[in-house]
């Protein structure tokens, strides 16, 4: 019998070192330094490399026709421009654009432009400078469709919006607010509602919404940085129970592989969310959308009367829903940051590594290296110890639980979905009190500085 025993014991080493072997062959298989073994191989590491350069093209330039929205119905490009160039009022600076926390991507200045700024030569208090930034592509998120391609000062016929406006920031390199994209981190400087209240015709919102254009505005300005409300578009609640405005903090689309559901309370996979963001959001068209959910009149009033879960376009005319396979692969591919060394104490993070996964009760809904449930991701308001009012406004009427990998060492407008707990701390004392867990000082303070590691 013993003899058997260390027989399979020998078999299965030859076994694991077959698969190490294996492991080992892997290498450069994408970086095609090894010819794949056959020919199907070869076709999955071109479709891979072909999704990736495809989704991040459409990720930070694709409009997906929203332009149609944002330029002829609302009239923003008309505030950016101002009325030397066509448009109305004194138009939007540069330095009024990074106000309200639009980024500028300084790959996209060429040599000439770069060597004027730091020149000081160019006036960043004139929106003529602006108008050029749009037309070099500069200005994260958006896209500036021009009278004259060659005439910038010709004026803009409209501008266009994309999933990098609000999911992408800048490493401020060059100067703050100007620097290299990072894809998939949040704007969190962003003031979505100021820039859209920029805009000089608001009718079709009022209308959308059923309230005066006073009223949207309001609403509008109630949002603040860092925040937006993509449900008030189905349910037209503005405002909580308490009075203070209903948006939610723009999440990072990065670090989201093996993530079931999707968005603080959980509508459903990233790529349903992508089709719902381009369709409904954005105002991107002409697109194909289909959500019957939104059809319960009582839950989604604005969606129901407006028809949102049945937008429908012929094949071959519909623009957006050929790019989300591409979309999806790219941000399923965007890696959770890794925060910087010396931003945490690492003995500290690696003793509240036990509080989380132990004492602490945390890892029992964040489950690393995910740091959700894998499954069905949702909790009550009650479990977490919070209101219910917005998990309310989602069909399952739950919280997502959120995945925490690279997202929390450098919030700036607080945690939870809309930023109601200022700190860390403050977070970690409301599960101690919810869950009645008894942590000690020295444990909440380690439980911080793990959350800050992750
Ligand atoms: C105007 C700002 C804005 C734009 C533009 C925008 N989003 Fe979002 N995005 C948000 C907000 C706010 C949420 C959170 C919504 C919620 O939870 O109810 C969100 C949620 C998400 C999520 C879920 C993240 C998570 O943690 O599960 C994904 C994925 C996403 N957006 C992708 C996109 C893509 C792709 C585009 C472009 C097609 C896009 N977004 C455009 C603001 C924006
Ligand atoms: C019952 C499941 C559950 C448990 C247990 C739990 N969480 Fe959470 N956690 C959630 C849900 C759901 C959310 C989303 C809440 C929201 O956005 O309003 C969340 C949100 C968070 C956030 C905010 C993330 C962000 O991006 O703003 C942090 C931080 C966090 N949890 C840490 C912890 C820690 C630390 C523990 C242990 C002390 C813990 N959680 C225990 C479910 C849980």
């Amino acid at each position: 019998m013993r003899r058997l025993g260390i027989a399979f014991l020998g078999l299965g080493l030859v076994a694991l070192g077959l698969v190490v072997g294996t492991v080992g062959a892997q290498e450069g298989f994408l970086d095609g330094t090894r010819d794949p073994a056959h020919p199907y191989d070869a076709q999955i590491r071109d479709n891979t490399r072909a999704l990736i350069s495809e989704g991040r093209n459409t990720f930070r330039y694709d409009t997906f026709g929203s332009e149609a929205f944002f330029g002829n119905t609302i009239g923003l490009h008309k505030a950016i421009e101002g009325d030397k160039f066509g448009g109305v009022v004194g138009g939007v600076s540069p330095k009024a654009a990074l106000g309200v926390g639009l980024k500028v991507d300084a790959d996209a200045l060429p040599p000439e432009v770069v060597q004027a700024i730091q020149a000081g030569q160019v006036n960043l208090d004139d929106p003529a400078v602006t108008l050029t930034l749009l037309k070099l592509g500069a200005v994260v998120g958006v896209t500036g469709i021009f009278n004259d391609a060659d005439q910038p000062t010709q004026g803009l016929k409209a501008v266009g919006i994309q999933c990098a406006l609000c999911h992408s920031t800048v490493d401020d390199s060059f100067a703050p607010g100007i620097g290299h994209r990072l894809d998939g981190w949040p704007n969190q400087d962003l003031n979505v509602g100021a820039v859209i209240n920029l805009a000089p015709d608001l009718s079709a919102v009022d209308r959308l919404l059923g309230v005066d254009d006073a009223t949207t505005r309001k609403v509008l300005q109630s949002w603040g940085p860092g925040k937006f409300d993509a449900e008030l578009f189905m349910d037209g609640k503005a405002f909580r129970p308490d009075g203070g405005d209903a948006a939610t903090l723009i999440p990072p689309a990065f670090g989201l592989a093996g993530v079931n559901l999707h968005t603080y309370t959980g509508w459903g996979s990233v790529t349903y969310w992508n089709a719902f963001v381009a369709n409904l959001e954005m105002h991107g068209q002409p697109g194909t959308f289909y959500d019957p959910r939104l059809d319960n009149a009582e839950k989604f009033p604005v969606a129901a009367r407006s028809g949102f879960g049945h937008v429908s376009t012929p094949p071959g005319e519909d623009r957006i829903s050929p790019k989300l396979p591409a979309l999806h692969v790219y941000q399923l591919a965007l890696p959770a940051p890794t925060p910087p060394a010396g931003s945490f104490d690492t003995a500290a993070a690696d003793r509240g590594k036990v509080v989380f996964n132990g004492p602490g009760k945390c890892a029992s809904c964040h489950v690393p290296p995910t740091f959700t449930e894998p499954g069905w991701n949702m909790h009550t308001a009650q479990e977490i110890g919070i209101d219910d009012f917005q998990a309310n406004r989602s069909p399952d009427g739950r919280y997502r639980t959120t995945p925490l990998a690279g997202r929390l060492f450098n919030r700036t407008r607080g945690f939870y979905h809309d930023g109601r707990f200022a700190t860390l701390p403050d977070v970690v004392n409301h599960y101690d009190d919810v869950l009645k867990l008894g942590l000690t000082d020295a444990q909440k303070q380690d439980l911080v500085a793990y959350l800050k590691s992750i």
